[in-house]
């Protein structure tokens, strides 16, 4: 069986999940469901990332002196969301559990044996939104360009990791692996990134009340990168990853910081980092330090979380920076949810209940049934090369197409029509037409799981493997009932 292993970031808790931080954790999902379909043996990692000085100060802000309970009433809130957007993820790592301390330390020990730990003194930036060191040339108009903040000045002693010593290491490692980051534009900046020439980085910070103690100098905490990071090695089974799902502003972390840490500390590196765009809210970047930031259940609740999953999917280019609006959400699921997808299921579903009671007996498939047959087989293979491909707007745009042209055939049969004079190739259609919105339910199953699974249910059959999906197993006198998959919303 194959192993299939997918990460989310880890999610900072000084707030509650918006819709920037649902978006890695559905790819993911979707990843996850597709891999499952396909028979793989999966785990889907997401969960917390909890020793952040960013946790401390939300605590603070709200009265609450004890921060670990501050941080276990986030936890619920954001399991709770995960839920709501139908989230598969295995287990919900939170690097307050001693079983992720246990990575951190882990790694530690490895890389602090190999001699990569020195101490030093870091006199500089610091932008506590992302948690990192800046050089004043990364700065914009004085500020972080991410947090739009001036960072803090600070000059402390700091435990550094030797970065620079995996310089040539780690180019040879992108060079020989072209796909290990993805997608390709990605690529290249951090190749150039790499090229200008790494320094080494401080992996340890003084005076912090919160965090995970360095072993070897009980005064200072680990930086919280070095901590958040070893997250992925929770599931030791399943380690090395298969990608790791994260945001371009956290690519270099994952990209040049975290293959080094593992590369010093002797163990095998992820097989793929995934870098996505951003999108923006009316051509601003979401963010809570900028206070625009949309509530994902709130959308889930309003359009169903079906429409909202599907459409950050097809509206944004995966891979690529994208603009959110509510009214683009609205008009692709009354558009093509509801009246491509949708329609064409309830009509070929209530159409089969009124008429005939059960699917029927067909005669000889003619040519527009063979076309389209055709055409399924093609779709699945292409939507499985797309899938591996991490591909996941381009799969949806194939998946969408097959169900526009099924929609067209069952339109251009007309079988409201001929239902008396012809009862017998109204019945060869909707044999044919139920197969068909199966085969279209499974192929968006990924994506729309809650809506795929009514849908399958209303076929009345399991959901299948991957690899039987494109047969035509709903047989004559196969029971079936109507239902209505999306509503309109005005
Ligand atoms: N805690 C770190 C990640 C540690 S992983 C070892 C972190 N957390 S975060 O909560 O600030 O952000 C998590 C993810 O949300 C990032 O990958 C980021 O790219 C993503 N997004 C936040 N806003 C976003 C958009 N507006 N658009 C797309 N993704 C966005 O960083």
């Amino acid at each position: 069986m194959t192993k299939f292993y997918v990460t989310t970031p880890i999610y900072y808790i000084n707030d509650v999940p918006s819709l920037g931080s649902a978006y890695p954790t559905i790819i993911a999902d979707i990843l996850a469901r597709w891999h499952r379909l396909r028979g793989d043996d999966v785990f889907f990692l997401t969960g917390l990332d909890e020793n952040s000085v960013k946790t401390v100060q939300a605590a603070k802000k709200l009265g609450v002196k004890d921060i670990k309970s501050y941080a276990d009433g986030m936890a619920e809130k954001w399991k709770s969301a995960f839920k709501n957007l139908n989230i598969s993820n295995d287990d919900f790592i939170r690097t307050t559990e001693e079983r992720h301390k246990k990575n951190v330390l882990k790694v530690f020990d490895a890389v602090y044996k190999k001699g990569d730990i020195y101490k030093g003194r870091y006199e500089g930036l610091y932008c506590e939104g992302c948690e990192a060191y800046y050089k004043e040339s990364d700065l914009v108009n004085g500020c972080c360009p991410l947090h739009k903040k001036e960072p803090k000045l600070i000059s402390e002693e700091n435990y550094f990791f030797k970065l620079s010593k995996y310089q040539s290491a780690l180019l040879e490692h992108i060079e020989k692996n072209p796909k290990f980051i993805e997608p390709e534009s990605r690529r290249n900046e951090i190749r150039n990134f790499i090229k200008k020439g790494l320094e080494d980085i401080s992996i340890s910070r003084p005076n912090l009340e919160w965090g995970i103690l360095l072993p070897i100098d009980k005064s200072q905490i680990i930086w919280v990168w070095f901590d958040a990071l070893s997250n992925y090695l929770l599931p030791e089974k399943y380690w090395p990853a298969d990608v790791h799902i994260v945001g371009k502003d956290i690519a270099r972390f994952h990209c040049i910081i975290w293959p080094s840490m593992l590369l010093s500390a002797g163990i095998e590196l992820p097989k793929k980092v995934y870098a996505h765009g951003f999108f923006t809210i009316a051509g601003q970047k979401m963010s809570k330090s900028l206070g625009n930031v949309i509530d994902p259940v709130y959308l889930a609740n309003k359009y169903s979380t079906d429409a909202l999953r599907y459409f950050l999917i097809r509206e944004i280019v995966l891979g690529e920076d994208g603009d959110f609006s509510e009214g683009a959400l609205k008009a692709r699921l009354n558009n093509e949810l509801v009246a491509n997808y949708g329609n064409l299921f309830y009509r070929v579903t209530s159409f089969v209940e009124k008429n005939f009671g059960a699917v029927p007996e067909p005669k000889e498939f003619g040519d527009a049934e063979k076309d389209l047959q055709k055409k399924l087989v093609k779709t699945f293979d292409e939507v499985e090369k797309l899938m591996e491909e991490i591909k996941l707007t381009d799969a949806l745009r194939v998946i969408m197409g097959l169900s526009g042209e099924a929609n067209r055939y069952f339109q251009e049969k007309e079988p409201w029509k001929n239902i008396k004079e012809d009862r017998e190739s109204v019945a060869t259609t909707l044999y044919f037409a139920t197969n068909l919105v199966k085969a279209i339910s499974v192929l968006l199953y990924p994506f729309t799981p809650e809506k795929s699974g009514k849908a399958l249910e209303a076929l009345n059959v399991k959901i299948p493997k991957w690899s039987e999906a494109v047969e035509f197993t709903i047989t004559p006198d196969h029971k079936i009932k109507a239902e209505i998959l999306y509503k309109k919303v005005d």
